[in-house]
Parts: structure tokens; sequence; C-alpha cells
């Protein structure tokens, strides 16, 4: 691992450039208010000092996508877009415009490109979605975590009751197909009852596509301190299993199925396709402050002060704050970290003698489908998906 002075992907990596799906991440570092359990990079206006405004932010972002074209000669056009965050709503619809449109001036859209944002339901509005649509987005995830009031009071969430669904109806009306509720599981205090409200609104909302995260304390947040204190509990693992149960059971019923361990979709359209590209080993370029890129078996991540992230860009280079060629069996543990997780599972040949042995073994335990197995793959039961890490574990060791 090592911080160069100037970054430059090696010939090696850019072999094969085209033949895996490519897809662009932009991260924008900006909420309005930060929420108890998040450390993602991102800061509110009082935290960011001066050089870091949202138009720093879109001067760097430019520079960075121009660069990122030239590293890569012969690079395809996106696949698939994915502007996160972060709250990329507070850049307004125009902002999200320039976004995209400073993608296609580097790289060029494939004619049917995925291209997402992400959105505090707090930050949007039918105006704001129809802009988006007239943009080029083609799919909207929006952050809801919960509808119980009590809950978002312990997340530190701020919502207008009612908002994340009534978000997800207007994106749906300005002509989303494509529309994602983030949900929290977990949340010390919230009742079976409080999570199946949440799943009964997301229900209701009309979404094809879910995607529902256990509750992580993150060290360094406000839950976290809270927590260590006593304020509140640590979240209990056997309310975490139930609650999975709970949430795949209600989604399946209705016709939400999963394809990735965390991740429920409608249709195979509705599938995340910019997800499934890191899942599946694709190459991406992270774009903005703190993003992490991976093309052709290099891993790189950028400086994450926005701050820095601009200064660096002003002086024409690239703000690259570490970088790592992944070694063989680096690229084998992510694999099988990655693609067990997804409901086609793994090819069992991806496995070496010592991983097949032990997935047989998983098998018998009733973690790996015993049939899939047969047929040549590794495909977590509903028991070996809440115990995913640990199946991952013995097929690596
Ligand atoms: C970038 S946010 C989504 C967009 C927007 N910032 C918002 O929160 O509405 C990504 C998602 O990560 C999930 N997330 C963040 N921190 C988490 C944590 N500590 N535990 C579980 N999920 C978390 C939340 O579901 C959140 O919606
Ligand atoms: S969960 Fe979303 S809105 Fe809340 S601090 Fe994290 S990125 Fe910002």
């Amino acid at each position: 691992m090592s911080t160069p002075d100037a970054f430059q992907l090696p010939a090696s990596a850019l072999e094969g450039l085209g033949t895996r799906p490519f897809g662009v991440y932009v991260h924008v570092p900006f909420c309005a208010t930060r929420c108890g359990y998040c450390d993602f990079n991102t800061y509110t206006a009082g935290e960011l000092g001066s050089g870091a405004a949202p138009e720093d932010w879109l001067d760097g972002l430019r520079r960075e996508l121009d660069l990122a074209a030239r590293q890569m000669p012969g690079a395809p056009a996106v696949d698939t877009v994915f502007v996160g965050g972060g709250t990329p709503s507070l850049l307004g619809a125009d902002g999200l415009a320039a976004v995209l449109d400073a993608v296609r001036q580097a790289f060029g859209l494939a004619a049917d490109a995925e291209v997402t944002t992400e959105s505090n339901p707090e930050s949007t509005s039918p105006r704001f979605f129809e802009g988006l649509r007239e943009a080029g987005y083609t799919r909207v995830s929006l952050g809801m975590q919960s509808a119980a009031p009590h809950v978002l009071r312990v997340l530190d969430r701020v919502h207008t009751p009612g908002r994340p669904v009534e978000a997800a109806k207007e994106a749906r009306a300005a002509g989303f197909e494509h529309v994602n509720l983030d949900l929290i599981y977990g949340t010390p205090g919230e009742r079976p009852e409080d999570l199946q409200s949440s799943l009964d609104a997301v229900l209701e909302s009309g979404v094809d596509h879910v995607s529902a995260y256990a509750l992580i304390v993150e060290d360094g947040t406000a839950l976290a301190r809270r927590v260590r204190k006593g304020e509140i509990p640590a979240p209990d693992d056997d309310v975490l299993a139930a609650d999975y149960e709970l949430v795949d059971a209600m989604l399946e019923k209705a016709g939400l199925r999963w394809y990735e361990v965390s991740n429920w979709a409608a249709t195979d359209a509705a599938r995340c396709r910019h997800n499934l590209g890191y899942w599946l080993g694709g190459d991406w370029w992270g774009a903005g402050p703190g993003a992490h890129s991976h093309v052709g078996g290099v891993r790189w991540w950028n400086v994450k002060h926005p701050a820095r992230y601009a200064a660096t860009l002003a002086g024409g280079e690239l703000p690259v704050g570490g970088h790592e060629l992944l070694t063989p069996e680096d690229r084998h543990l992510e694999r099988v970290m990655l693609e067990l997780r997804l409901a086609e599972g793994l090819p069992v040949e991806a496995l070496d003698a010592d991983g097949a042995g032990e997935a047989r073994r998983a098998a018998e335990d009733g973690l790996l489908s015993a049939s899939d197995l047969a047929a040549g793959r590794a495909v977590l039961t509903d028991r070996g998906r809440l115990l995913a890490d640990a199946v991952v574990r013995r097929l690596v060791s």
C-alpha cells in the first residue's frame, strides 16, 4: 500500500476494459444535519471550513472526471452512475443535472445507462423529481429508516411524519419506475409492530426496491457515545435475526424477492445494476471526497476532506489518498465475500479444495442449499443468510 505523488493507473489495470461493467460513483459530502448513527464522509454547513462550498466541490468533480477520462483511454461509455452521499438532493435538480453532465462529458453515457441518485426525503419535492427525470436520472433511492417516531428519535433522524412514503409516490408520479426505500432495523426500543408498520408503509408506497440494514453502532458516532454511557442498549443479535426474518417474510409475500442479503427487488429490472457491478467485481471510478475506486484489480481512494479534495484538483492533480494492487488472495476473498451474498450465489469452482469441502459441510449444517450445491453453486439458505459472514469465513479459511 502506498500514497503516490501522482497517481497513474498501470497498463495491466486497463486490460479488458469494456469487457466488465463500468460504473461511476459520485460522492456528495453534504448533509443538512448529522444523523446520530451515521459515520459516512459527510459534513453539515457548520462543519465545513472555507474552500469546501458546493461550488468548490463541483469544480473539483469536473476536474477529477476530466483527469479520470485521461487515465482511462478507451474506456467504454458508462453503464451505471450512482450519485450518493451524504445528501445529493441538497444540490437540487439543477445541481444534480450538472453532476450528470460532467459524467457525460468525461466518459459518455451508454444508451440504456442506469442513473441513480440518493436523496433524503426532506429535501425533495414533485418539481425536484421532475427535474431529475428531465436531466436523465432513471432511479431514486430514498432514506426512510423507519415509520415509527420513537425509533426515528433514537436514530436522531428528522422526518416530517409520512414524508418518505410521500416522496416515493412523488418520484413515481414524476415517471420514476425504479424507486428504492432504505430501512434500518434493530434500533433499540423498536418493537416488532414498529418494524411491521414501517414495512406496511414501504409496501403502500409501491416502490420496486427495498434495502434493509441492521443498525450498526459505528465508532465515533453520537449513537456509540450514548450506548457507551449506558443511555441506550446496543442492538441485540437475536432481535436482529428475528427482525431480518420479519423483513424478508413481509417483502417476499408482497412480491419483492431478495437478490442480495440486504436488498429486495420486485423484478430483475428493478435490481440495482450499479451495486451489482460492485458485487460482481466490475470496474468503477469513484469521484468526490473519500470515494473508493476499483479498476482491473487496482483499488484506490480519495482524500476525505472536501477542502483538500478541491484544493488538490485545483492544482491539477488527482486527489488520491492511497492505492493498493489486489493480490490473487485478496481477489479470492472479496469474490467469495461479495458473491456469496447474492441470491445466485457463487460458482463452486471459484472455491479452493478446502473451501469446496467446507461448502459441503455448510450444506449439511443447513447453511447452503444442497440442491444448488449439487448443481455447482454455493447459495445461502434462509438460515445461511442470517449467518452470511460466518459462512464466508468458513469457505475462505
Ligand atoms: C447516504 S444514506 C441515504 C441518503 C440520505 N443521506 C438519507 O440518509 O436519507 C445511505 C443509507 O445508509 C444506511 N446507514 C447509514 N449508516 C448506517 C448504520 N450505522 N447502520 C445501518 N445503516 C446505516 C441508511 O439506511 C441510509 O439511508
Ligand atoms: S444517514 Fe444520510 S442524512 Fe443522515 S448523516 Fe448519514 S448521509 Fe447524512
